[in-house]
């Protein structure tokens, strides 16, 4: 009884500790949810509001498939790294004038960094 007993709560744990791999990649912090309002993160997904961002790191702005941007971004000539996005989501409208993200920017670096640390975990390729 003792043994089907720790066999049934070891069933359990191992059932709910396998949850998370019906969820779509990794976990998201709150300050990122306002993006995914707007933007998809893995490979071949659908735009939404606002491009895909798989593989954004390393892209040159304006260039995913599939997505109609502005003028103002795919004049831009910015590559997307930790720097460039950075400066960007502190004040989109400022960073690139006339962009068509409707998004007032995100002033607290550690809100920033935390949104880069999950857009690397969220958009490149799993190792
Ligand atoms: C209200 C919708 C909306 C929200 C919220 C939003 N975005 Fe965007 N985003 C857009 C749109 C639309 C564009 C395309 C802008 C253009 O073409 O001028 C864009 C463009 C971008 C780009 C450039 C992509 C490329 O392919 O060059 C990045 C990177 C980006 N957003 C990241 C983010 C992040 C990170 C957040 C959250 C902090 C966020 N966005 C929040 C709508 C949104």
């Amino acid at each position: 009884m003792k043994i089907f007993f720790s066999l049934s709560v070891f069933c359990m744990t191992a059932s709910v500790m396998s949850l998370p791999a019906f969820a779509d990649g990794p976990a998201m912090p709150n300050s990122a949810r306002i993006c995914s309002t707007c933007h998809s993160f893995g490979a071949g997904e659908a735009p939404k509001t606002g491009p895909n961002l798989y593989g954004v790191f390393g892209r040159t702005a304006g260039t995913s498939e599939g997505f109609t941007y502005s003028t103002a971004m795919q004049n831009s000539g910015i590559v997307w790294s930790d720097e460039t996005l950075s400066a960007y989501l502190e004040n989109p409208r400022a960073y690139i004038p006339g962009n068509q993200m409707s998004y007032a920017g995100m002033r607290n670096p550690r809100q920033r960094a935390e949104v880069l640390e999950y857009l690397h975990a969220a958009t490149e390729p799993a190792e």
